[in-house]
């Protein structure tokens, strides 16, 4: 057994091999975006494997404070739709914890909604910046305050909106999906404009509640107002959460790992082609499509990885991946780097800090650069104490290197996993030894 738990602190030892099969929490973004959308549709919506994270959870809550009848069983989640205009105010303040994606996409929603809320969020999320949708959402007329350099709690009083067209500033799917929610109360055709392709979960879920999405080049529309029906889905298996059993089999020897039912929408899958690229043993197999949306089970064995630069034009594809991808870099040949990626200082920790502090305090030499990262290959990691900085991507990347480690590791604060999966340490205790 490769590792076993300390209250809080997470201890990793390294491992033989990474062998079995998991099965991965639903994926963290398709749940919020059913959740929201199922709450301002008519009729009944059951999600299936919907994530157990706590991010999703924050979702639910402040749907329920926002009258929305919503029962939780086991791993479905029904919601009861209330219509497109059918939320009440809330009486309390609306706790987004740790989930940026609850904040920025239940704002283009509340912005349609001629009511007063706030939004608030934990230490974490209210350092996050919130310009990106203060702007377009104003624009279209909702009324909208925040603290100092726009950043939570937000005060929000939405109404009657405009429809715009909105050129994205930054490659996000949240603010993408904020500006498509809200143009769903707008009287007309509002339409985004993306750089860069980002995740397009929101465009698929719309038109699985029988929304008509236009989708020309990078320019995507929606026509307001929307009727949306209420769905019954199943959701895929995160490929998020994914990356770091794949990241843990390809690293340690003697290792053969098939992770089921793994979401392969091609806008999320960057992280598979990076890694096969550059020498991974990964196979797809049994794809199928489920509502819209590529499934399949991934099975990948250890390898010898080659080492590469992440083309820039990859970076919004595989943005919650590259702190394993970092951590995966000190084990190949010629090492691993990217730029464009100055969006990872404002998640849930400043990444880049996290990621170059983090790999120092195991031994590796690592190049902070402003808006990437440069990993030498070929590097002995020493097993040491790494802070997650309370952000789950930073314990699980540095769990996964703890195994190929010399020596222990301890995550300290590694409870913090349950922001997008909880149980983490248990199955990755589970398929090593
Ligand atoms: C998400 C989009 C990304 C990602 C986040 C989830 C989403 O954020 O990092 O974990 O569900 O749309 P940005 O939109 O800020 O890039």
């Amino acid at each position: 057994m490769g590792l076993f738990g300390l209250a809080k602190s997470k201890k990793i030892k390294p491992a033989k091999g990474v062998t079995g099969s998991v099965q991965l929490p639903g994926d963290k973004s398709i749940s919020h975006r059913y959740a929201m959308l199922g709450a301002i549709a008519e009729g009944r919506s059951e999600i299936h494997f919907f994530s157990p994270s706590a991010d999703c959870q924050s979702t639910l809550t402040c749907l329920s404070k926002l009258g929305v009848d919503i029962q939780r069983k086991d791993n479905a989640v029904t919601v009861q739709g209330l219509g497109l205009h059918g939320l009440r105010p809330p009486r309390e303040v609306l706790d987004a914890g740790n989930s940026g994606s609850t904040m920025r996409m239940l704002a283009g929603i509340l912005a349609g909604h001629a009511f007063r809320s706030v939004l608030s969020g934990d230490a974490s999320l209210s350092r996050r910046p919130m310009q990106r949708i203060i702007d377009p959402l104003t624009r279209m007329g909702a009324r909208i305050q925040s603290t100092e350099g726009a950043r939570p709690p937000l005060e929000i009083e939405g109404g009657a909106l405009q429809p715009i067209r909105y050129e994205l500033p930054v490659a996000s799917a949240q603010v993408k999906s904020a500006v498509l929610f809200a143009g769903l109360y707008g009287e007309g055709k509002t339409e985004v404009v993306e750089q860069v392709a980002t995740r397009d979960h929101t465009e698929i879920a719309l038109e699985q509640m029988g929304v008509e999405i236009g989708r020309h080049g990078h320019t995507i529309s929606v026509r307001g107002p929307a009727r949306l029906e209420g769905k019954t889905t199943h959701v895929p298996g995160d490929i998020s959460s994914a990356a770091f059993f794949l990241a843990a089999a390809l690293l340690v020897p003697e290792s053969n790992l098939v992770i089921q039912n793994v979401g392969l929408n091609p806008t999320r899958t960057a992280v598979l082609d990076v890694l096969a690229s550059m020498g991974g043993d990964i196979r797809v197999l049994n794809v199928e499509m489920l509502h819209g949306e590529l499934i399949g089970d991934v099975r990948v064995g250890s390898s010898r990885l080659e080492g590469d630069e992440i083309p820039a034009a990859l970076i919004p594809r595989l943005i919650d991946e590259l702190p394993v991808l970092a951590v995966v870099g000190t084990q190949t040949e010629k090492g691993l780097s990217f730029r464009g990626a100055g969006e990872l200082r404002v998640k849930e920790s400043d990444r880049l800090e996290s990621i170059a502090k983090n790999l120092r305090r195991m031994g590796a030499e690592v190049e902070e650069l402003r808006d990437g990262l440069r990993v030498a290959g070929r590097q002995a990691l020493c097993g040491a104490e790494i802070d997650s900085y309370g952000d789950h991507r930073i314990a699980m990347a540095f769990a996964v290197g703890g195994l190929v480690a010399q020596g222990t590791t301890l995550i300290r604060g590694g409870d913090c996993v349950d922001v997008s999966f909880p149980g983490f340490f248990n199955q990755l205790g589970r398929v090593t030894d």
